[in-house]
């Protein structure tokens, strides 16, 4: 499967968006990552809908929401979004979220479904039907620059293989969070296929970003 960058914009140089934005897709960036939290699911809060909507409104790069939010339903109504765009929820976000993914098909989205690091893969079983990506947390979500987890390889190989051994070998795997160019290597070889690109690797302080792209691109073998 193509592996995939998603640049997370809670990174990015917020006074200077929009630029930003232009470079990442100059730079053959995939899709926007943007973190919604509401201080509830996750001890913090960062971006927002109308935000989503500015951003959605100037570029037609795909976004990768990642929605860090309890009852993630409540806010779909909120974002101006296309076939082109991923709504990713977390598993341990809402008590039906069957009901939830099924909700973002309605909206004519494709379905992400995250797992928090301890969240067991037995959570997909049932809910692969309904899914377009797994996204598997390789950091406990809600903060930019921390270290990855030590599972994090473990689980996104068992990830790789029970979707093949399943039948769900088309479902590619997100890995967010201390995606480094290392990570990023060692989870493309687990069988990661989308790599959320932050502080670790592509924003980095006095580095120019596309030159940071290229190397990140150059490490994963990506296209
Ligand atoms: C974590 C965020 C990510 C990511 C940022 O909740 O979803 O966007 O960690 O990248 P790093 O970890 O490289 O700073
Ligand atoms: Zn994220």
């Amino acid at each position: 499967m193509e592996k995939l960058l998603s640049a997370s914009l809670m990174c990015a140089d917020l006074m200077n968006l929009q630029n930003g934005v232009n470079e990442l897709k100059n730079a053959g960036i995939d899709y926007l990552h943007i973190d919604i939290m509401d201080g509830s699911f996750v001890p913090n809060i960062t971006l927002g809908f109308d935000l989503i909507n500015a951003i959605k409104s100037v570029t037609d790069m795909p976004l990768d929401i990642h929605m860090m939010v309890n009852e993630p339903s409540k806010f779909f109504d909120m974002m101006n979004l296309d076939e082109n765009d991923i709504i990713c929820v977390h598993y341990e976000s809402d008590i039906h979220i069957h009901r939830v993914l099924s909700q973002i098909h309605a909206k004519g989205c494709k379905a992400g479904l995250a797992l928090n690091p301890q969240t067991p893969l037995e959570s997909m079983k049932y809910l692969t039907e309904y899914i377009d990506m797994a996204l598997i947390m390789t950091v406990s979500p809600g903060f930019a620059g921390q270290k990855m987890f030590a599972g994090a390889e473990r689980k996104v190989a068992d990830a790789r293989k029970f979707l093949d051994d399943s039948g769900f070998s088309h479902i590619p795997i997100e890995v967010d969070g201390n995606i480094s160019i290392e990570n990023g290597r060692k989870l493309s070889i687990c069988g990661a296929d989308i790599f959320v690109l932050g502080t670790s690797s592509l924003f980095i302080k006095d580095k120019d970003m596309t030159q940071s792209a290229k190397e990140v691109r150059s490490a994963l073998n990506v296209q």
